[in-house]
Order: structure tokens, then sequence, then C-alpha cells
């Protein structure tokens, strides 16, 4: 089911980016390169499954879907960048910057932030116009100095400094948590739902798997190869950062990831529908290896 949806997905963002032959294509090719690179595709499955879950259809899902990634795979173009993460493999292959360019990946990052608030307005008409703008809001201020960029910035300026967990916390609940939040929530308004008590159990189901997810990627970033996880390892060390994993351990790093799945399981209980798909989801990425 999920190699389905990530088809969908896929096909969809391809169609979104612009594929004229023109003088500015050298910035278009380096937005290809790095979205259409694979990828797990979490966010955008969300925002599928959400809208799936409140009745939602997945044509009106789609446009949202992509503009999520667009702004995630932007988000990880920047994170690689020298300035930041200085990684030179993202995706299997050598990182946007290593491939085109620091200038062109700055352009590329940019130019998705700007097509993914494009894409969002795609197949506007008269009734889904209202959903489409709250999504727009939604996207701005999870992506935004409050959320995705907020975390970043409390992840730089975190280097070299003491650990501490809270600190920790409160980073990755914005760097990873905001964007994998934004996606649930835009489910549920794309398939008309406004329901203050259904908003609040995604997001909770979002902040719980968030912070699942970033640790198993500090996890990851210690015990995985580069070749499967298709990302440098070790540079979370290399760089100072305190994560997880240096503050607790694995062991205790698992159990915790393991006790946010069951909490994100957990709040899909206010959801009427088929929560299946959602449970197996998280579950799904609780084990993930990649
Ligand atoms: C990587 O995100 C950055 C984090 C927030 C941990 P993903 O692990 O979702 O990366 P892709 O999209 O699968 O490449
Ligand atoms: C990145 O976190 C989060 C964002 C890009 C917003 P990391 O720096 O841990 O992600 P990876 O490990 O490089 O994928
Ligand atoms: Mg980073
Ligand atoms: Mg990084
Ligand atoms: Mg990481």
């Amino acid at each position: 089911m999920s190699q389905n949806d990530i088809a969908m997905i896929e096909k969809a963002l391809e169609g979104f980016l612009p594929n004229d032959d023109c003088l500015e294509k050298s910035v278009i090719d380096s937005m290809r390169y790095s979205l259409m690179a694979g990828g797990k595709r979490v966010r955008p499955r969300l925002t599928l499954e959400f809208s799936r879950l409140c009745g939602g259809s997945d044509e009106e899902a789609l446009p949202l879907a992509c503009a999520l990634e667009m702004i995630h795979t932007y988000s990880l173009i920047h994170d690689d960048l020298p300035c930041m993460d200085d990684d030179d493999m993202r995706r299997g292959r050598p990182s946007n910057h290593k491939q085109f360019g620091e200038a062109v990946a700055l352009l590329a990052g940019d130019a998705l932030l700007t097509l993914a608030f494009k894409t969002v307005f795609s197949g506007l008409n008269a009734d889904n116009a209202v959903r489409r703008a709250k999504c727009a809001e939604i996207l701005a201020e999870f992506s935004g100095a409050r959320g995705m960029i907020g975390g970043q910035i409390i992840d730089l300026a975190s280097e070299g400094k003491p650990p501490k967990l809270e600190r920790l916390e409160i980073m990755d609940r914005k760097k990873t948590g905001c964007l994998i939040k934004a996606g649930c929530l835009m489910g549920c308004i794309s398939a008309g739902v406004y329901d203050e008590e259904c908003l609040d159990s995604a997001l909770h189901y979002g902040e719980s798997i968030g912070l699942a997810f970033q640790i198993i990627d500090d996890i990851l970033d210690v015990t995985s190869t580069a070749q499967q996880l298709g990302k440098p390892i070790g540079s979370d060390n290399e760089q100072n950062k305190a994560t997880y994993v240096s503050l607790l351990g694995i062991e205790k790093c698992r159990n915790l990831a393991d006790e946010y799945t069951d909490k994100a399981i957990k709040s899909l209980e206010k959801f009427s529908g088929d929560t299946q798909p959602l449970k197996e989801l998280a579950l799904s990425l609780a084990k993930r290896k990649i």
C-alpha cells in the first residue's frame, strides 16, 4: 500500500516541477535532483492518511502533501550546506551543493520553498479555498522561525554547549516535529475537519511520532552505515552535537522511541474512522532501518 502511495506522491511531485527548457534550467535541475531522489516520503504520506481518516479525497490532499515534501527537501538541501551540517551525501547521492555548488543549492532550496506555496493553491476553487488558505497558514507557521527553522537555529546554537535533555527536546519538537505535525493537520483540514478535538489528536500523534522519528534518526547516525542510510553516519558526533543517543545511550533511546510510538497510537482513539494505516505507519517508523 505504501509503495503505491509513494509512487502517487512522486508522480505528483514531478508534475509540479517546471519542465521547460529555459535560461534558469540549472536551478530547476537542482530542485529536481533533490526532490526526485527518493526518500521515505513520510510527511506527505501522513497528509494522505489523515485526509483519508477524515473522509477526504487523495486528489484534494495531494497538492498539500507535495508542498510539504518540497519544504522538507529544501530543509535537507540547506541542512547539508557547509555552513550548517556540512554533509556530502543525501538520499544516496552527493548532496545538492556537492553536485551543483553552494550558490545553486541555496537557490534551489529557496525555489522549493516558494514552489511549495504555489503548490498549496494548485487546483484552487470556490469549495476548497478556505481549506487551502488555512493549510498555507499552517505550512508557514510550522516551517518558519517558530517551527522547523526555529529548531534548526537552536541546533546550530547548541553546538559545543553542555547538553541538556530539555533543550534537545524543544529543538527536536521544532526541527523535526513541526513538519510532521503540519502534515497531520493539513490532512485533516484538507478533508474539511476543523473539530478542535480531532485537530488536537492529530497534533499529538504528530508530536509523538516526530520525537520518536528524531530519536531513531540519532540512533541510526551511530548504528547504521552510510550506504544503508544514503547519508553520512557519525555526522552528529563530528559536529559535537548533543543527541538523544549521546545523552541517554542507545538502549534508553530505543525504549523512549517505543514509548512515543505507543503515545502516538493512543492519540488516534478520538477518530472514528479506520486508524489502522496510521497505527501501522507509526509502528513501521519505529522499526525503520533507513
Ligand atoms: C531526515 O528526514 C531529516 C530529519 C528530520 C531527521 P527523513 O529521514 O524523513 O529523510 P528522507 O525524506 O527519508 O530523505
Ligand atoms: C535535520 O536534522 C532536520 C531538518 C533538516 C529540518 P538532522 O541534521 O539530524 O537531519 P539529517 O540527519 O542530516 O538527515
Ligand atoms: Mg542538522
Ligand atoms: Mg543534518
Ligand atoms: Mg540526523
